[in-house]
């Protein structure tokens, strides 16, 4: 296993499963070998029969497992000869390909629709050089206006309809089947526009083509009950959710997202704002882990499908006795800090007085001990 000094990014680290050649220009920032933590206070929490895992994309160079897919998109768009990529984003997609665009000495153009989108990202992208087209619609508009400028312009599209993009994404399902010598039993995912979900079932696909996965994953992903197009069978004309990275009514890669779900024996399923804040918050508490919204859907997800007895069917049905969740979370808590703060117990304020502090927390003295 590489270690973590010589983590070279996944261009290199899974170079056989990825469309580059000696020719091609590698843009990284030394993106993906994010943690695959093991959670069990958090599985105790949740009540879940089989152990947990959480891989925190978060760690990612821009903060989110975009950057996998970008590196392979922007070093071909690079070795194309392109002089310009362009994206619609709810703000994650536009942050990795702004940066990325950067360290390639290319232009980024990034349509966002504004009122929908978490500041941090915004940032992000305003940092980076983009070009910052903000829209008054929501991303499905962002997305129809960037796929007829790029088919009518000479600028890469770098949505993950650009199949470079899932290529690279799937590295993630490279790197849970090194960490934990095999592909786990459930891979648990928030599906917005379904880019990520498709791309892992094609990793773990490849991986165990190659010999290296010995099983495949049943796939769940998970919807915001408000943006839910694939679980209800039609889009969403005005999606509606706190996680904005998933507020999504008409995803690209819907067919990508079925096949996972129906090749794997997996689901698709919904979770509401409220359990999806829930899990936000203990992910945070009780595993130290700060998640965006959108990517606490996958631990909400699965804690619904532990409360409605999901696990112990499955394992009453003969799972193995090595079955584990993993769980993706997706983005970093500091993406959007506004949630957080809403999401928290207000705090109060006193005079700038040790006394003060001390009579707010409520704290007595020590009695001295006898001995
Ligand atoms: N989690 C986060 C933090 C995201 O930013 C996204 C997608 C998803 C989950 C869903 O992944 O789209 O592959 O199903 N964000 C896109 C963006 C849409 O523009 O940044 P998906």
């Amino acid at each position: 296993m590489t270690s973590r000094l010589r983590w070279p990014g996944v261009i290199e680290a899974y170079r056989e499963f990825m469309p580059v050649t000696g020719q091609t220009p590698v843009i990284t920032l030394r993106e993906g070998d994010t943690p695959l933590l093991a959670a069990p206070a958090l599985q105790e929490r949740i009540g879940l029969p089989v152990p947990l895992y959480l891989k925190y994309e978060g760690a990612n160079p821009t903060g989110s497992f975009k950057d996998r897919g970008m590196t392979v998109a922007v070093s071909k768009a690079l070795e194309e000869r392109q002089q310009a990529v362009m994206c619609a984003s709810t703000g994650n997609t536009a942050a990795s390909a702004a940066a990325y665009a950067a360290r390639a000495g290319i232009d980024c153009i990034v349509v966002l629709p504004i009122r929908h989108i978490a500041m941090g990202k915004l940032a992000q992208s305003v940092m980076h050089g983009a070009k910052v087209v903000a829209i008054e619609g929501n991303f499905d508009d962002a997305f129809r206006i960037v796929v007829e400028i790029t088919g009518r312009y000479p600028v890469r599209l770098v949505n993950s309809i650009n199949p470079h993009r899932i290529e690279g994404q799937k590295s993630g399902a490279f790197e849970i089947c090194d960490r934990l010598g095999y592909a786990p039993s459930y891979h648990a995912i928030p599906v917005g526009n379904a880019g990520n979900i498709t791309a892992y079932w094609k990793g773990y696909k490849e991986y165990r083509e190659a010999g290296r996965g010995r099983r495949l994953p049943k796939m769940l992903g998970f919807q915001a009950e408000g943006a839910a197009p694939i679980v209800r069978g039609e889009p969403v004309a005005d999606p509606r959710t706190i996680a904005t990275a998933i507020k999504i009514g008409n995803p690209a890669s819907w067919k990508g997202a079925v096949a996972a779900r129906d090749e794997s024996g997996g689901l698709i399923e919904t979770v509401t704002d409220e359990e999806i804040i829930e899990a936000y918050k203990m992910l945070a508490s009780i595993e130290g882990l700060f998640v965006e919204p959108a990517s606490a859907a996958s631990v909400a997800g699965v804690a619904k499908l532990g409360r409605e007895g999901y696990f112990v069917r499955e394992l009453q049905a003969g799972v193995p006795e090595d079955a584990c969740v993993v769980c993706i979370l997706t983005g970093h808590g500091l993406k959007d800090p506004d949630c957080a703060i809403q999401a928290a117990e207000e705090s109060v304020s006193v005079e700038a007085d040790a006394e003060a502090v001390v009579e707010l927390l409520g704290l007595t003295e020590p009695v001295a001990s006898h001995t």
